[in-house]
């Protein structure tokens, strides 16, 4: 490979921003926008973030979703690199979507309300980070506010998430009394407010002594934050990269995102950090490494009508291996059919630009007509090469779908088949008379699916709750409706395997014991 590229494929970070909603995402990647001057002013993100709408909220969703592109990745060069955002929807029903997310990316970066500390939805998506050994960073925000105990905080952290914490710099006071952080990292401490910039950073010894006079020794809670940084050091976990880019320990930043302390200093310290892009799996278990000389990537999102007035569709592709050049042709490899990828775009702030060369760890969008799905791999090399197939969670929900007026069995068919090719909901059909059933694993999904059914392909939908389902896949070989019963009932995935659907934890071990050698399958 070009040395050249090599460096340019070093220069990337990839990176997920996740957090239960309400703890400051919106504001941080803003933040971190306006550093990399990919943005002038703040504002330009808020309200377009993804999954913060009420149940009912459905102009809302139709608004953010159509401004929520550039918002849903974006990049920016600071220091050198050039770092992609992607932004995650808070909302757990579309927890989905933030799965594929983090599959496409190097590194996380968890945001943390420090009044409220581990909420359930942070809890689920730091777990599915440990899983997949990505790398978490931690940003405890809301400092400018009184908050919980730091030390709580990073207790409450490596205990329910069993993950070893480190943290970067400590608090001097919360909320009003808020007067710094010590940075532990730089031997430093800055403050929160400062007459100038001169002043905003104030250095410590070695050994953490601050010499000299300052108004930040003043502070009731000076001597306090020093004694817990002592202790930390002597007590606390050792710093240690390779933990961290094994996804064992997460650094943790406090700060706050809309007074805009701490943010700089986490971007500067995360980028020395965090991985460059990683290698990807493919199915058969080999490793495709960024540096390969041919073209490849996945394609982990799809997004329909972005622009309503042009009905387009974006795949989302995260580059794994050698560069994109505007033209070239590729292998989908599921069709083998070969694509001249010619209208391709790249995600700003606040705008689309044409792309014409990218490298890996990049993510670009390209224009799509019904050509990919989620999960494809595209490349100029092995035309038998498939990356790991992206995850699908088992859904809890279910719904029986039809359209409400037959004459327009058109529209319903194809909003049906592209919503689902874009993952926004899962599609099942009865085993013989092949009636359509949506599962989803959160109630949201389904009213954004009958919203968007109706607003961009004019169909009227009529939805029956099935209610909660425990589903279980089973070998073809075992479909045999003669084991279904009224609690009980065989189904086809959209790829024609064959479910059971049980109406509950008791259905479910009633046909186990009937039916000892029937093995049931669950997927993550
Ligand atoms: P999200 O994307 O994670 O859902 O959170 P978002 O950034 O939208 O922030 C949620 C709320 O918290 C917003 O207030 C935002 O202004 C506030 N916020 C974010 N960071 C900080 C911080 O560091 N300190 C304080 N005090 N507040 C913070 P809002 O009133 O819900 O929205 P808005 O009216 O400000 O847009």
């Amino acid at each position: 490979m070009v040395d050249s590229i090599q460096k340019e494929i070093e220069s990337r970070k990839t990176f997920a921003i996740i957090s239960h909603p309400d703890a400051g995402k919106t504001t941080i990647t803003e933040q971190l926008l306006l550093f990399g001057g990919a943005i002038r002013s703040a504002g330009t993100v808020k309200g377009k973030k993804s999954g913060k709408f009420a149940t009912s909220d459905w102009m809302e969703i139709e608004k953010q979703r159509g401004i929520s592109v550039t918002s849903s990745v974006m990049q920016f060069d600071f220091d050198h690199y050039r770092i992609n955002i992607l932004d995650t929807p808070g909302h757990q029903d579309f927890s989905e979507d933030t799965y594929r997310t983090l599959m496409a990316v190097d590194s996380a970066v968890m945001v943390i309300d420090s009044a409220k500390g581990i909420e359930p939805q942070t809890m689920k998506l730091f777990k599915v980070c440990r899983m997949r050994g990505i790398p978490i960073f931690t940003f405890i925000n809301k400092l400018d506010r009184p908050g919980r105990d730091p030390m709580d905080l990073i207790s409450e952290l490596e205990e329910v998430l069993e993950i070893g914490a480190y943290p970067m710099n400590w608090p001097i006071g919360m909320g009003k009394e808020l007067v710094g952080n010590v940075d532990r990292y730089n031997h430093r401490i800055e403050q929160y407010r400062y007459e100038d910039e001169a002043d905003r950073f104030i250095p410590l010894t070695d050994k953490n002594e601050l010499l000299g006079d300052h108004a930040v020794k003043e502070s009731t809670y000076f001597d306090q934050a020093m004694e817990e940084i002592n202790l930390l050091d002597e007590a606390g976990n050792e710093f240690d990269q390779e933990a961290i880019a094994k996804g064992e320990l997460t650094p943790v930043f406090f700060g706050s995102a809309l007074a805009n302390f701490g943010v700089e200093n986490f971007l500067s310290t995360f980028v020395d950090f965090a991985p460059s892009p990683q290698p990807r799996k493919t199915e058969e278990g080999n490793l495709v490494n960024p540096t390969d000389e041919k073209f490849s990537g996945f394609i982990f999102k799809i997004q329909a009508n972005m622009n309503k007035a042009h009905r387009d569709r974006i795949a989302f592709v995260r580059i794994c291996s050698g560069s994109f050049e505007k033209g070239m042709n590729v292998y989908l490899t599921r069709t083998g059919k070969s694509i001249k990828l010619n209208n391709s775009t790249q995600f700003m702030a606040d705008s689309q630009e044409i792309v014409s060369h990218a490298v890996s760890g990049d993510i670009i969008g390209l224009y799509d007509t019904g050509n990919y799905q989620i999960g494809d791999t595209i490349t100029m090399g092995d035309k038998n090469l498939h990356f790991e197939s992206m995850p699908q969670f088992t859904p809890e929900l279910f719904m029986r779908v039809s359209a409400k007026n037959v004459m327009k069995q058109k529209h319903f068919h194809k909003g049906v088949e592209q919503l689902v090719q874009e993952g926004a909901i899962q599609l099942y059909k009865s085993w013989h008379a092949g009636d359509y059933m949506l599962g989803a694993v959160g109630q949201l999904q389904f009213e954004v699916f009958e919203h968007r059914m109706n607003n961009e392909y004019n169909s009227e939908i009529i939805m029956e709750p099935m209610g909660k389902k425990m589903a279980r896949w089973i070998k073809p070989e075992d479909a045999d409706e003669k084991l279904a019963s009224n609690r009980n009932m065989l189904v086809r995935d959209r790829y024609d395997n064959p479910v059971f659907l049980f109406e509950n934890e008791f259905a479910l071990r009633w046909f186990t014991d009937k039916n000892p050698d029937v093995e049931l399958f669950e997927l993550i």
